[in-house]
């Protein structure tokens, strides 16, 4: 008989290992897959929904196009994983929908981004459309820094690696990080850049704060959800002035900072969703 809810993993955070210890309570029928080291097959049979929790994009895109096309239900879907894994994808879906995010131009090689240059003004972030952890995400303060960048990136074999999207610095050093499972705003926190780095990502050794949720970022956070086509997400989001300006989207978030911050046991509401959705 197939398995309720299967787990698919390439190298287990500690997110993973919770997930795990919570399906493992919740009397449902499971599978754990390495992708690492299983070989992957376009089932009759898989299980009804799949936890997609590969580190690596790639991977992650893959599980999810072979268990949807067997039926199963991937959380997250293809789509999500696909536009959250690359911020140009996220940042056209954005300004199709009028979300707002920082003012970014792109360029698709050194040459364009030589170019970009004179559309920009310093200080300004450069990063390429894929990764995460704030890897390559650049602050770049004269146009000198910015042609070196140019030149390094330019040596990368991978075209997305190549590619830059050159976005006005929001200054602050922190953003909020909202958690959207289902249609529930799970909450917010803020994260702060550690001393010795200006990137807040957790991974980064930042700092995470509770924080408020008003009805503007819910609407924010759900309207991010729906147009990324996400059933469980994280947004990243600025906040200057008083306005929201969304930052990025994360397909597989990692929620540790998010928990110790909250105190919400966000596995057990994973699992509870999922218990949700079988029952339907
Ligand atoms: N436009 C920006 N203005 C200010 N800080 C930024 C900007 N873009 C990124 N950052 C900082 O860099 C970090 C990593 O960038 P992000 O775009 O979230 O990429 P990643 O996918 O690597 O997390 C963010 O958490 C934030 O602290
Ligand atoms: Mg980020």
């Amino acid at each position: 008989m197939a398995a309720d809810v299967e787990l698919i993993v390439d190298v287990p955070r500690l997110e993973e290992k919770i997930i795990l210890e919570e399906i493992g309570r919740s009397g449902l029928r499971f599978k754990l897959t390495n992708a690492k080291y299983t070989p992957l097959l376009w089932e009759e049979n898989p299980a009804e929904i799949s936890l997609i929790r590969t580190i690596s994009m790639q991977r992650a895109a893959y599980c999810a196009a072979i268990r949807e096309a067997s039926g199963a239900k991937a959380i997250n879907p293809l789509d999500a994983i696909l536009t959250a894994g690359d911020k140009i994808l996220t940042l056209s879906r954005f300004w199709r929908a009028g979300i707002p995010f920082p003012e970014t131009v792109i360029a698709l090689n050194g040459e364009a981004a030589e170019r970009a240059e004179k559309l920009v003004k310093f200080p300004v972030i450069d990063k390429p459309p894929i990764g995460s952890w704030g890897r390559l995400v650049t602050l770049v303060k004269d146009s000198q820094s910015f042609k070196s960048i140019v030149e390094h990136r330019e040596l990368y074999q991978s075209q997305a690696l190549k590619t830059h999207l050159i976005q006005r610095y929001v200054d602050g050093g922190r953003d909020l990080r909202i958690l959207v499972l289902g249609e529930e705003v799970l909450g917010a926190i803020w994260r702060s850049a550690s001393s010795g780095d200006w990137r807040s990502n957790v991974a980064r050794g930042g700092l995470v704060k509770m924080a408020e949720l008003d009805e503007e970022l819910r609407e924010l956070a759900l309207k991010v959800s729906s147009v990324i086509g996400g059933e469980f997400i994280a947004i990243d989001i600025f906040k200057e002035n008083e306005r929201y300006l969304v930052n990025e989207v994360n397909g597989v978030p990692e929620f540790k900072g998010f928990m110790e911050a909250t105190r919400i046991n966000v596995p057990r509401k994973l699992i509870e969703y999922v218990k949700e959705l079988l029952r339907r």
